[in-house]
């Protein structure tokens, strides 16, 4: 019997309208809220909502003001919370002082709550200044404290960077102590790991564990001809299932011409992320 579901969403890469950059003619925002329209239209009635970070591209505070606007107007529509997550392309300080209107710090953004008897655990991958992501000792070490308790129909572990490789990516898209990561969730009630950063949908199993890794609202990439990797406009969104026995994911496809945005060779990307 299924016991809840929800909607994984990934790398919505937004900004504030005033805000210009790469992705500024894509408007990627729009294409959020239309992806939460399209759950509401289909009637999917998820219990909640979470976003496996990059939610900005690069954000400043406005820009972080601005995504909680789009964030809120998603959770009223769907009548549920959207939990999210950061990504390499967000910042922690204007994070906290624009989307939780805290005083700005670097602290980690990481959390456990309990939706129906599911826990969704929140990780913090992302460092600063930093493509690739780790999961710091302190997270670790209250994650292994929160995992000691079960809850009552399992537990999500919602992050950025992916523990599971895709044929063709660099080994630093993924989760750099992602062993130690593995180690801790291993045998415990984890029943699912949802990620993003990849922007290629991606299904698979980790230490047992069902591991998922979403292509994203933004923009899809695939590998071209001459080692090049091309941006494509493509949005998407998983429904995950929680059964008594685990998960199912189902993953929705919007409307759209996925037309090529833009392309570099791997050797470009590899530079710009050193
Ligand atoms: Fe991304
Ligand atoms: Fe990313």
């Amino acid at each position: 019997m299924e016991k809840l579901k929800f909607v994984h969403l990934t790398d919505t890469h937004m900004n504030a309208p005033e805000t210009n950059n790469i992705f500024s003619k894509q408007q990627l925002t729009e294409k959020v809220r239309r992806v939460f329209g399209h759950i509401r239209d289909n009637a999917i009635s998820p219990a909640f909502v979470v976003i496996t970070g990059d939610l900005s591209h690069e954000g400043n505070t406005q820009d972080y003001e601005y995504i909680r606007t789009i964030v809120d107007e998603g959770s009223s529509l769907l009548g549920v919370p959207v939990y999210v997550v950061l990504g390499n392309h967000d910042h922690r300080a204007p994070f906290r002082e624009g989307f939780l209107k805290e005083k700005p710090s670097e602290q980690p953004y990481h959390y456990s709550h309990t939706i129906q008897g599911v826990r969704l655990i929140g990780l913090n991958s992302q460092i600063k200044g930093q493509h690739h992501g780790e999961i710091d000792a302190e997270q670790l070490a209250w994650l292994e404290e929160t995992l000691r308790t079960p809850a009552e129909h399992g537990t999500i572990v919602a992050l950025h960077h992916p523990l599971l490789n895709i044929n063709g990516m660099p080994a630093d898209h993924l989760l750099a102590n992602r062993e130690q990561l593995g180690a801790v969730l291993e045998g415990k009630d984890v029943i699912g790991v949802v990620a993003g950063h990849v922007h290629t949908n991606n299904v698979g199993t980790y230490k047992g564990i069902c591991h998922v890794a979403a292509t994203g609202t933004a923009f899809g990439g695939e590998a071209a001809e001459d080692n090049q990797f091309k941006m494509v406009d493509f949005c998407g969104y998983n429904v995950v299932s929680v059964f008594e026995e685990g998960i199912t994911v189902q993953t929705v496809v919007m409307p759209g011409m996925q037309e090529e945005f833009f392309r570099f060779s791997m050797e470009a990307a590899a530079a710009h992320n050193e």
